[in-house]
Parts: C-alpha cells; sequence; structure tokens
C-alpha cells in the first residue's frame, strides 16, 4: 500500500517528534549544556562522542561522522528507507497517513511505464547508432566523441517506419502506451503505428536524476524540415520546465557558473571542449520554470546564444525572464552568424573563456544596442539615446546597482547627475504605476471603441504568427512589451505557445487550436479563422507590428475610458483624500494622451 507523503505530514512529524525522546528510546543520553550525549549507535566507543542537539533537531557523531535528523536515525537504526522511516514514526506519533488513491496509483504507474518505454527507446536508438556508420559519421564531423556520444546517450532512430514501435509492442507495451509517450504516432490513412522520429539522430531529454523525459531528434540531410523534432508534451515531460544538459551540469560542474545557450548541439559542443556548464531551454523562448532551475544550478549565469537576429530576440526575452528571478545574467556577444557550437568548434575553448571574461552586464548589453540606433554625436542624437538609457536604467530593481549605473554613463557622456536621476526615477515611479494599474484593470475591460472588431482580428493573427514560427513568437513578445491582450483567452493560447508550441507543421497547429477549443478556451470561429490566416513571410514584421499597434491604442483609449469614468465620479464630491487622488488621475490621463498621439502618429 502507498500513502501520500507530502511537507504537510513531514511538518506535523517535525512538530511532534522529539528527537531527544526519541533517541533516548534506542540510548542512554546525558544532559551536557545544550546537547545530549551518549554513546553511538552507529559505531563502537568507549567514551560518548554522540552528540544531540534538541534546538537544531538534529544529531551528530564526532566519532563516525553519522548525523541528521529523526528521520535519518530511524532509517540507519531500523535500517529502512526514507518512506518507511516516515511510516515508522507516523505510526509512532499518531499521525494518519492517508492513502493514495485509485486514481493518483493509477496516475503513477502509468508514468512508470513512460519512463520505462523512453528508457527503453533510448537504448533502441544507441544501438541503432552503433550499428549506422551513416550516423556515426554524421557526428563524428561534427566533432562528437565516443565519450560524448555516451555521457549523452546520443542514438539513431532508423528510417523504417515502425522499427521502434514494433519492438515495444513486442515488449508488451500497449498502442495506447506508445502514443501517450508520443514514440509513435498512429497512421490515418492505415490505422497502424509508425515511429516519430525517423532518420534522425536522437538526443534523449534527460532529467537530474538520469531519467528519460524524452527526445529531440535531427535531421542528417539539410532539405528536410523541421530540423529539429521533439516530444510532445506528455503525462512526464513538460517542455517548458526542463533544460537540455542539466544531467551533466548537476553531477560535474562546480555550479560556479551557467552558460545558456539555444540548443542541444550548443551543449554538447561545449562538452567537447571540456565545459560541462552548458545548458539549452528545448527549442522555446525561456520560461520562467526554466528560470528557477538556472536560478537553483548556479551562480554567475551567462547568455550566450547564435549571434543572429533571432539570437538577439531570444537573449532580450531570456534576460527579461532572468532579471524577473533576481539574477543579474550576463551576455556573451558572438560573432555574427555564428552559434556557440560553431565558436568553439573553430576557435578552442580559450577563445570561448575570453568571451565570457568580456561579456557584458545585461545593462550594458542594452545600452550597447539602442546605442546603435542613434546619431550620439548630434545633440538630438544625444538626447534620444539618453533617453533610451534612462528607459533601461529605471528597470534595474535593486536601486545601488541603479545608481552605480546613472553614476557611469554620467561620468562617460558628461552630464549631470541629478537630471538623469530624476529621468531615471521618473520612469521608474510612472512604470511601477502603470503595472499596478493594468493588472487591477485588465479583467474588466472590454474596450469598446470602433477598433473592437480590428481587435479580435488582431489578437488572431498573432497568434497565428506565433504558431507559425519561434522567431515571430519572440518578435511579437518583444514589441507587445508589457501586454497589450485584450481578451485574456487570446493572451492564455498565445503565452502557451511558447511553452508547449513550435513543431512547425500544419496539423501540429490544428491539433494546439482544438485543445483549445476543447477546454473552451477558444470557439470554433477562432479556431478557423486562425488556422485561415495566410503567414506571409516577406512581409511579417509590418503585419506583426500593425497589430500590436492596433491592440496598444485600444488598449490605451479603454484605459482611457476608464480614468475619465473614475475622474467624473471623483469629481462629484470630494474629500481632501480622493482631491489628490483626482490630481493623480488627471495627470495620468495627460500621460496617456500624450502617448497615445505618439503611437496614432506611427500608424497614420
Ligand atoms: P545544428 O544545426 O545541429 O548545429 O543545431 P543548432 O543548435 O545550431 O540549431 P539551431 O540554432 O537551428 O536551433 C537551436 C535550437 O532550436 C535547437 O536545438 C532546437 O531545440 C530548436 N529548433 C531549431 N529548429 C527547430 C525546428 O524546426 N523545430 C523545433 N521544434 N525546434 C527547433
Ligand atoms: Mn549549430
Amino acid at each position: 500500500m502507498s500513502y501520500i507523503i507530502d511537507d504537510n505530514i513531514l511538518e506535523e512529524l517535525k512538530e511532534r517528534m522529539d528527537i531527544v525522546d526519541l533517541i533516548s528510546q534506542y540510548i542512554d543520553l546525558k544532559k551536557s549544556g545544550r546537547n545530549y550525549l551518549g554513546l553511538c549507535p552507529f559505531h563502537n566507543e568507549k567514551t560518548p562522542s554522540f552528540s544531540v542537539s534538541p534546538e537544531k533537531d538534529f544529531f551528530h557523531c564526532f566519532g563516525c561522522g553519522e548525523g541528521g535528523d529523526g528521520i535519518t536515525f530511524i532509517m540507519k537504526k531500523e535500517n529502512l528507507d526514507f518512506l518507511e522511516a516516515v511510516k515508522f514514526l507516523c505510526d509512532k506519533y499518531g499521525i494518519s497517513l492517508k492513502e493514495r488513491t485509485r486514481a493518483e496509483e493509477e496516475r503513477i504507474r502509468r508514468m512508470n511505464r513512460i519512463y520505462e518505454i523512453n528508457r527503453l527507446s533510448a537504448r533502441f536508438y544507441m544501438d541503432f547508432l552503433s550499428k549506422n556508420k551513416y550516423a556515426l559519421g554524421y557526428l563524428e564531423n561534427r566533432n562528437i566523441s565516443l565519450d560524448i556520444i555516451y555521457k549523452f546517450g546520443l542514438g539513431f532512430a532508423p528510417n523504417q517506419g515502425n522499427a521502434l514501435s514494433k519492438y515495444l509492442l513486442e515488449q508488451q507495451y500497449s498502442e495506447e502506451e506508445l502514443l501517450l509517450a508520443n514514440v509513435s504516432n498512429r497512421s490515418e490513412k492505415s490505422g497502424e503505428l509508425f515511429d516519430r522520429f525517423r532518420n534522425r539522430i536522437i538526443f534523449p531529454i534527460l532529467s537530474i536524476h538520469r531519467k528519460v523525459l524524452g527526445f529531440g531528434g535531427r535531421v542528417l540531410s539539410k532539405d528536410v524540415t523541421p530540423k529539429y523534432l521533439n516530444t510532445r508534451d506528455t503525462p512526464v515531460f513538460h517542455k517548458g520546465s526542463h533544460l537540455y544538459g542539466l544531467h551533466v551540469l548537476a553531477k560535474e560542474s562546480t555550479k560556479e557558473k551557467i552558460v545558456l545557450v539555444e540548443g542541444y548541439m550548443d551543449v554538447i559542443g561545449l562538452n567537447q571542449h571540456g565545459i560541462n556548464y552548458g545548458v539549452a531551454s528545448l527549442g522555446t523562448a525561456l520560461t520562467p520554470q526554466q528560470g528557477d532551475l538556472i536560478k537553483r544550478h548556479g551562480k554567475n549565469i551567462y547568455i550566450c546564444f547564435d549571434g543572429d537576429e533571432a539570437g538577439l530576440r531570444a537573449t532580450n526575452r531570456a534576460i527579461d525572464i532572468l532579471v524577473q528571478k533576481d539574477i543579474s545574467p550576463k551576455i556573451m556577444v558572438l560573432p555574427n552568424g555564428q552559434d556557440p557550437d560553431d565558436f568553439i568548434n573553430e576557435n578552442g575553448v580559450l577563445a570561448f573563456e575570453s568571451k565570457m571574461t568580456q561579456a557584458l552586464s545585461h545593462i550594458d548589453f542594452r545600452i550597447s544596442k539602442v546605442k546603435n540606433n542613434f546619431l550620439i554625436n548630434t545633440p538630438e542624437g544625444k538626447t534620444g539615446f539618453l533617453q533610451e538609457v534612462a528607459h533601461i536604467l529605471s528597470g534595474i530593481p535593486n536601486l545601488i546597482e541603479r545608481d552605480i549605473y546613472i553614476h557611469n554613463i554620467c561620468e562617460e557622456y558628461g552630464i549631470s547627475l541629478n537630471a538623469m536621476k530624476q529621468e531615471v526615477d521618473g520612469i521608474a515611479t510612472v512604470r511601477k504605476k502603470q503595472k499596478f494599474k493594468k493588472l487591477k484593470s485588465i479583467p474588466k475591460l472590454r474596450p469598446i471603441s470602433k477598433l473592437e472588431l480590428g481587435t479580435i482580428g488582431a489578437q488572431r493573427t498573432l497568434i497565428a504568427y506565433g504558431l507559425a514560427s519561434i522567431d515571430y513568437f519572440n518578435q511579437i513578445k518583444e514589441i507587445m512589451e508589457d501586454n497589450f491582450w485584450l481578451k485574456k483567452e487570446y493572451e492564455q493560447v498565445f503565452e502557451d505557445i511558447g511553452i508547449y508550441g513550435f513543431d512547425n507543421r500544419e496539423d501540429s497547429k490544428r491539433v494546439y487550436l482544438e485543445e483549445y477549443k476543447e477546454k473552451e478556451i477558444l470557439n470554433q470561429k477562432d479556431v478557423e479563422e486562425i488556422q485561415k490566416i495566410y503567414i506571409d513571410e516577406f512581409n511579417y514584421e509590418n503585419i506583426i507590428e500593425e497589430c500590436v499597434q492596433l491592440l496598444k491604442i485600444s488598449w490605451y483609449q479603454a484605459k482611457r475610458e476608464d480614468l475619465l469614468k473614475e475622474i467624473s465620479i471623483l469629481e462629484k464630491d470630494q474629500t481632501l483624500e480622493e482631491e489628490t487622488e483626482l490630481y493623480k488621475k488627471i495627470i495620468e490621463l495627460k500621460g496617456l494622451n500624450q502617448l497615445l498621439k505618439e503611437i496614432k502618429g506611427v500608424i497614420q
């Protein structure tokens, strides 16, 4: 029988269990100062070196080094594993454990079956790699040694249609289980299962505990798409909550540094040169959960994405996520068009490490990027540039850090410290207010403007482009700044693309949308319309931009109307407090009017 053992149970146990009392039932303890002393039960001794601290809830033997809490003591003394020891103690202290429900048992059983399928599949792929000269040759050409192939469990999926499915069915796994694990798909024509990955190099995605969660597969020839194919989300795999390469980092690295890269091959290329602290997000924009993982596993975080436009956008997005987690990432800038794998193979590990020492703070990185947009030798250019800088600096949450940057910038460009400080603080205050206001007013927002019809279309269009490619998705995220979605259902569908999406296939786009229809987040019309939207590769930037502008205007207009309403209420009869409030709202309204004028100017 299995039981639910969660943090609540452990907390309760901690509360009820008295470690001195517990251990006294096994050996004699004598008080000595704040602690208790006795003869160690885990090694032979004549003078007591076994100490128990009731304050710390901890025992320690100075003789043999054993130590731990009450649970550890019982595990050792009664020779039980962790769960058995908890059960033993709960019985002893009268804490009743809830039995796992059938459904939970079933869920865990199913997950374990998927883990087994994944492990067998990984072995199967490894076996095929060892037998396939062509695939081995490909890896050799890319400078990947056998050691690294083993360390990452690389494999090869044969081009036989259903070799893996057949093998797993013979091992008594059911068709449903293979579909659930997403190692197989069902052919719509014949109804037979075929392998999801065919004729691809396989990258198993391993958890920290080296469980096989899913796979990535890369084509061997240039003309097959998609270049990379990943396991869809399954009961054991959620793309947005893992990082590729974590199993190596967790085991081997000192956790001083982490380099965040874009792709599987970057992590592998770095490891090939002895850098064991590279991780990649799995073909999606970095998610907050991945931000948490990064925070947990390293002290100094470096972002090293591809030196192209898409890499730049992904960098900005990753900076946002990490800064929200209180991490100050450093940015490594690679020569145009190179990724970390290319760079290290071409220039070696020393050159890579020197790029690390030259890495820019995320603030300096952003400043260097906006600098390119201005002619700073002209007065207008300089003013414009410094205003942008003020915007960037106003986003630094740590006030000391903010101050240091302000000082440096003022020194570098010979401007007055006070002026810059005022500018930065002003923006920071407005931003804080806006954020708060937005959060409060989004759900009740229903724009009543003429633009409403257009905004539905604009939001659908953004979803369609987001689904079409990771680049478009990132670009939309970036120009959306804070967030101008008018319908929170659309917002959810779009945001989830960053976590679950990107398969680049027409049918997966349909599946994705249908899922949201089933959950009643989208309706039939949404699904039809979004699928109809033509993706114009040559004009996408304009289209995305226009849609966002439209939403932005509607958003501000709706907000303006809200404000006007609030003002008219406040104007009626007011206390002193409300007068201040009124005054604040009027200032805010002025700011909004100005903003509206500015954006409308852009699109007219
Ligand atoms: P190589 O071309 O093998 O050197 O890989 P790379 O790491 O240079 O690949 P690239 O920069 O093209 O892509 C980086 C990462 O984005 C990959 O590791 C994948 O995780 C993801 N990715 C790239 N192309 C696709 C694709 O077509 N579909 C999906 N789902 N992910 C992709
Ligand atoms: Mn590459």
